[in-house]
């Protein structure tokens, strides 16, 4: 059964550059949407390491390395891909609609 999702605008498309990272905060919650070479992405907002901002980190290609100890995450599946990172970024689906950035959240 597919999950219903609530789309919501995060950011206009060109208020990101490529190998770049938005932040976008919504609810109780905080979000990283990133454009890379393959196109836009979301994942949660905080490293899954400590308590650090990923919109602060260093976007290479489809990796987003965070800014506190340059631990590393595949952006499109939001896994861990080196020390100290071991567990995996939640991510979130994405749609272009537009020029608008939309973010999938569960209903
Ligand atoms: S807080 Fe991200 S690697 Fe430590």
């Amino acid at each position: 059964m597919s999950e219903t999702l609530t789309w919501i605008v995060a950011c206009r498309a060109d208020a990101i550059d490529e190998e770049d990272v938005l932040r976008f905060d919504h609810g109780k919650a905080t979000y990283a949407i990133y454009r890379t070479p393959s196109g836009y992405y979301a994942t949660e907002g905080y490293c899954t390491h400590e308590l650090a901002l990923l919109a602060e980190g260093l976007v290479l290609d489809e990796v987003i390395e965070c800014p506190l100890h340059q631990g590393r995450f595949h952006i499109p599946s939001g896994k861990a891909l080196s020390p100290p990172v071991c567990v995996n970024l939640k991510t979130y689906p994405i749609r272009l609609e537009n020029g608008n950035v939309l973010l999938g959240l569960p209903a």
